[in-house]
């Protein structure tokens, strides 16, 4: 993805091999910063407080928070509280626990002294992996997406929250098929959804800017009525956590894109790489779902009338508010899921299909 027109990458290792640096998600649309993050500490901040957000880029970061913790404490003892701390920042999305599995089964069998060092190169070849499968995810979904295109018109898709370049390491997931088509000159424009509380919708706006793809902003709760209308070919959305017969946990919200999207007979899928996918979990009811702090609903932030960052008090503090941040589209709803492998049907068969080597994941 082009930043200003320079090729960026949402998470960038140093080539001391001491620190990475981050886009602070927090402060987008309305300021462009870089955090240097040189800790563990650091990067479980940053993954809770939402400054690196979107499943695949959360898992990146662990795996780079883990690396950073070993280059402190090399220890059995260091190795267990970093997998605990950065464990418990986030429990949707599975990537963090996936990455950081692979993490641990390639570190507890070295010797202390090479422990930093194969995590930190570890941690770099799970975000090249990323950056290859939201590639390849691009490419699928592109070939799903031409049989839609349009000779007089643009074609519609719409997306929910953020899985575009911002939420993984490079391209995205749901957005990397939108990308892939624009460059290959096909007319398209993205609706956007607002996606309250935390307003990733406007990450998304931001980033579709920056590559110029055609984009309108619509409140969450005008996707009904613009399904209905026909104003949409196609809802593709990304994943926290795919359930082993292809339950979806995804931005909450979804779930009801997913059912206005049957309705109105739009097709809906879902683009995720294999690290989405938890071949262990029997279905979305065993999905733990996060609740987030009530606060993300009583305060709204956003730019003063002098262009400065300022937030809004819109409910009292003692306002009851529930805060569920995902919620799960069951499989009957998603038309296909796009993988890095290719496409298939939402279910143990159509998953197992394309991971072979997943069959016997209980
Ligand atoms: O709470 P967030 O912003 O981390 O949630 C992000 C999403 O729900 C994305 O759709 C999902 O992680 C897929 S990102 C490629």
């Amino acid at each position: 993805m082009n930043i200003n027109d320079i090729p960026t990458r949402t998470l960038r290792a140093e080539p001391s091999g001491n620190a990475i640096e981050i886009i602070d998600q927090t402060a987008l649309p309305h300021l462009y910063r870089t955090l240097r993050i040189d800790t563990l500490a650091g990067a479980a901040h940053a993954i809770r407080a939402m400054q690196v957000r979107g499943a695949p880029l959360i898992g990146v970061t662990a795996a780079y928070g883990l690396a950073l913790a070993m280059q402190n404490d090399a220890s059995e003892a260091a190795l267990d509280a970093a997998l605990q701390c950065l464990g418990a920042t986030r429990p949707t999305a599975v990537n963090l626990a996936w990455s950081l599995a692979r993490m641990q089964s390639r570190l507890q069998a070295l010797p202390r002294e090479q422990r930093a060092q194969a995590a930190w190169t570890e941690a770099g070849t799970i975000a090249e992996e990323d950056v290859a499968q939201c590639r390849r995810i691009g490419e699928h979904g592109l070939a799903r997406l031409r049989p839609l295109a349009k000779s007089s018109a643009p074609m519609n898709v719409m997306t929910h929250c953020n899985a575009g370049w911002l939420a993984t390491v490079d391209h995205g997931t749901a957005l990397a098929p939108v990308y892939a088509a624009f460059d290959a000159g096909i007319d398209i424009h993205v609706w956007v959804s607002e996606t309250r509380p935390r307003n990733q919708g406007l990450l998304t706006a931001w980033e579709l800017r920056q590559h110029g793809v055609p984009h309108t902003v619509i409140a969450d709760n005008a996707a009904g009525i613009l399904l209905a209308t026909h104003q949409v070919d196609a809802v593709i959305v990304g994943a926290d956590r795919i359930a082993a017969n292809g339950d979806v946990a995804n931005k909450v919200g979804t779930y009801l894109k997913a059912l206005a999207a049957r309705e109105a007979g739009v097709p809906f899928w879902v683009a995720a790489p294999r690290s989405t996918i938890d071949f262990a979990c029997r279905d979305g009811q065993a999905i733990p779902i996060e609740a987030r702090d009530g606060d993300e609903l009583r305060v709204v932030g956003g730019l003063s009338e002098a262009g400065v960052p300022a937030t809004i008090r819109q409910l009292p503090a003692d306002e009851a508010v529930g805060n569920p941040a995902f919620d799960v589209t069951p499989a009957r709803f998603v038309d296909a899921i796009v993988t890095e492998r290719g496409c298939c049907a939402a279910s143990r068969e159509g998953l197992t299909s394309l991971y072979p080597e997943c069959s016997h994941a209980r």
